[in-house]
């Protein structure tokens, strides 16, 4: 299981400059080549995160930047030129690199012109604040980094405040994760928790937890929806496992009439959350 962020050490000597780079053996380029591997990522608290409007936002919302890179061709784009201040001001190290230096770092053909480094922020149970909560959505050992960056994507879109990662997940850091966030992964609450830990706040704090089953007798449209409340989603392959369904105050369903078995696990969660929020929700 990911445990919540011990604290960083500080951002290195290096930082706060502007420096040209083309070559791959560099070493900041094989530090960012390198946090393509979940052990690096653990090891580093560091996360990547492609695309200029994007970054643009985490900077504006000041998310903790250690590393901006961006293609030679775009540095005098007027929002480029502005980040890369705001990122040299944060004291971040800032590159202009060659486009195959790109391609190396987000291994892709057409890669984004803008990349950057980012510290993870990931929280406890104990962190939540959960008077200042709408919904947070929990997550039993999501396994797929398309679904979690689509959950995380949607839980923002309807003004969740965030997802809680059960037991044993894909990394949420993992750059096809963050790619599927499209950005929400800056603008919402991330926590970890084994399921024990679960199941003890749950007890602690008596917050409601409604469960989401294909076993549940209870169709999804006939609860009324409580704030603070947590939305808790089974696994890809086994659904929720028992000692998680006996922590749910309510246990729904969404009913199917095909012949499909079930829903994928991030449109459930969205046909949920936008139940759920849809008093809150107006055009
Ligand atoms: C792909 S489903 C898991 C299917 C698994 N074989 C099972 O028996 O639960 C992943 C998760 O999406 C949610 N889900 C999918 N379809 C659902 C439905 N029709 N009603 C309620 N929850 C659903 C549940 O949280 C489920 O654990």
């Amino acid at each position: 299981m990911r445990r919540p962020n011990p604290p960083r050490p500080p951002a290195p000597q290096r930082a706060g400059q502007i420096k040209e780079v083309s070559s791959l053996a560099n070493p900041v380029v094989k530090e960012m080549r390198a946090l393509q591997l979940k052990k690096e990522r653990q090891r580093t608290g560091l996360f990547l995160a492609e695309g200029l409007k994007l970054i643009a936002d985490a900077i504006d919302q000041d998310w903790p930047i250690r590393v901006l890179a961006y293609a030679a061709k775009v540095k005098d784009q007027p929002m480029v030129r502005r980040i890369a201040r705001a990122a040299v001001d944060r004291g971040a190290l800032v590159l202009v690199v060659s486009e195959d230096v790109l391609e190396k770092i987000s291994r892709r053909d057409n890669p984004q012109m803008v990349v950057a480094v980012f510290e993870q922020r990931l929280i406890g149970l104990d962190d939540i604040d959960l008077d200042r909560s709408s919904v947070w959505v929990a997550l039993e050992t999501v396994k797929d980094p398309g679904n979690l960056g689509t959950i995380i994507r949607t839980a923002d879109s309807v003004g969740a405040s965030g997802v809680i990662l059960i037991g044993d997940t894909t990394d949420p850091f993992a750059l096809e994760a963050v790619r599927a966030t499209m950005g929400s992964i800056f603008n919402i609450g991330l926590a970890a928790a084994t399921a024990e830990e679960f199941v003890a706040w749950k007890r602690r704090t008596g917050v409601p937890v409604i469960g989401t089953h294909l076993a549940g007798a209870v169709d999804y449209r006939s609860l009324r929806y409580a704030e603070p409340g947590i939305l808790l989603m089974g696994n890809e392959q086994s659904g929720l496992p028992d000692d998680l369904v006996a922590a749910c105050d309510h246990t729904v369903k969404i009913p199917m009439a095909g012949r499909a078995d079930s829903l994928n696990l991030a449109v459930a969660t969205a046909v949920m959350l936008y139940e759920m929020r849809r008093p809150r929700l107006k055009l």
